[in-house]
């Protein structure tokens, strides 16, 4: 049991937040720590699993250093947010819902990013880029390489 868990009370209504919890701490869900949470709030561990399963915010495999959101949204895809997304997996060698096996970068989609004027769009760690092409994409790993150096 993570430390941290004493600070939730034993009750249903907890599953989310000790999700969160777990995923914020460890970085994803391992299966154990599924476990975990179902033992601490004494429920059936298949329930724990419905509900991680269920909510596409959870994730089940570490992640890269940096998360790239791709948006598979229909302005971003009347925008040519498909060729973006293969330049990107050809870039990186993953396709969406995989991670580099260096662990540097995860490839993820998203039905919308809430930004459809600025289509196609895309997030990197969490920052939105608008406006996407291939100049653009080179330039930003450009940049993410030069902050790793
Ligand atoms: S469709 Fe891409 S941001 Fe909305």
């Amino acid at each position: 049991m993570i430390a941290g868990f004493s600070g939730f009370e034993r009750d249903k209504s907890n599953v989310i937040p000790l999700l969160q919890y777990v995923q914020r701490e460890i970085g994803f869900l391992p299966g154990n720590m599924m476990g975990e949470v179902a033992d601490y709030l004494r429920l059936p561990k298949a329930h724990i699993y419905g509900v991680a399963t269920f909510y596409s915010q959870f994730r089940f495999k570490p992640q890269g250093e940096h998360v790239i959101t791709v948006c598979e949204g229909t302005a971003c895809h009347v925008r040519g947010r498909g060729e973006i997304r293969k330049k990107l997996e050809s870039i990186l060698g993953i396709t969406a819902g995989e991670t580099t096996e260096d662990r540097m970068f995860s490839l993820e989609t998203v039905a919308c990013l809430g930004s459809c004027a600025l289509a196609p769009t895309m997030v990197v760690d969490g920052r939105v880029y608008g406006k996407m092409n291939e100049k653009k994409l080179k330039k930003l790993f450009e940049a993410i390489k030069f902050k790793q150096e």
